[in-house]
């Protein structure tokens, strides 16, 4: 049996292991049919002296741009077309480590297997050289296609700057202390394309850290993959309650705006 990088690098494993654990929690959530959503996290923190010297296991492949704050980092990607319920059992199969190349470029694969990354990777890439050249602490990129949120963004009226923001945080408290930013739009462009990444870091750079991608799915960026996910998940559970509510056959009342404002004053909330 080959040897996995994971082997004797605690750390290392530790975060891939988080990555596992959000691939169950994605596909239970019934957010990841088949392929659908991608991971990426910057390990370049735990990337030693063994792990820089692994030669490529393929050709260099162009990123699809010239990312300059990427040079010599190291991430882990979700492989295109691997299943986030495989990768939750099995993340270094479904999944693999690619290093930037000195030109900024191009990417090469190291470990544990040549997987191909993900189609989304010039969306993940972009926000992470984003995030690094604003001196970020954020490691973790996550697209999932939460059904509600999705569904949501078929509505055009929802779709104005802020309205979904406003109307998730009213249905209950934690959605505004845990997602404090509010929800992004990003307006429908080709999955996989560098317009759709210029477009999420727009998005982003208006001090979101969640972007919803219409007709899409979201993407959400955080300290660690945990923090991502939860904050799609605490937006999610808002969506469930305005659904849950239109179902009964009553539209739901909301927070008042002055329980919203109380709420930031409590939490000492940006907005
Ligand atoms: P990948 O399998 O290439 O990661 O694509 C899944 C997806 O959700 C594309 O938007
Ligand atoms: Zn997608």
């Amino acid at each position: 049996m080959m040897q996995s990088i994971l082997e004797n690098r605690p750390a290392l494993e530790a975060e891939i292991r988080k990555v596992a654990e959000v691939a169950g929690y994605l596909w239970q959530k019934g957010w990841a049919e088949r392929n659908g959503g991608n991971i990426t996290v910057n390990i370049t923190a735990w990337a030693d002296e063994g792990l820089r010297s692994l030669p490529a296991l393929q050709e260099p492949q162009p990123i699809g741009g010239e990312l300059p704050y990427l040079k010599g980092m190291y991430f882990y990607c979700k492989g295109t077309n691997k299943r986030m319920r495989d990768l939750s059992r099995q993340p270094m199969q479904n999944g693999s480590v690619i290093r930037i190349l000195d030109d900024a470029a191009h990417y090469e694969i190291i470990a544990d297997e040549a997987v191909k990354p993900t189609s989304e990777l010039p969306s993940h890439l972009s926000v992470h050289n984003y995030l690094l050249s604003k001196g970020s602490a954020y490691t973790a990129s996550l697209h999932t296609h939460p059904t509600e949120l999705v569904a949501m963004s078929h509505h055009r009226e929802f779709l104005a700057k802020d309205v979904l923001t406003q109307l998730l945080w009213s249905m209950i408290p934690e959605t505004k202390a845990f997602c404090p930013k509010g929800l992004g739009v990003v307006p429908y462009l080709l999955p996989g394309s560098v317009e759709l990444a210029e477009a999420t870091i727009r998005s982003l750079s208006e001090n979101y850290d969640v972007v919803l991608w219409e007709k899409h799915g979201v993407f959400a960026v955080g300290e660690d993959i945990m923090e991502a996910f939860d904050m799609v998940d605490t937006l999610v559970k808002s969506a469930q309650i305005y659904q849950c509510s239109r179902s009964m056959g009553f539209v739901p009342e909301g927070m008042s705006e002055a329980q919203l404002r109380e709420m930031s004053a409590a939490f000492h909330l940006p907005k």
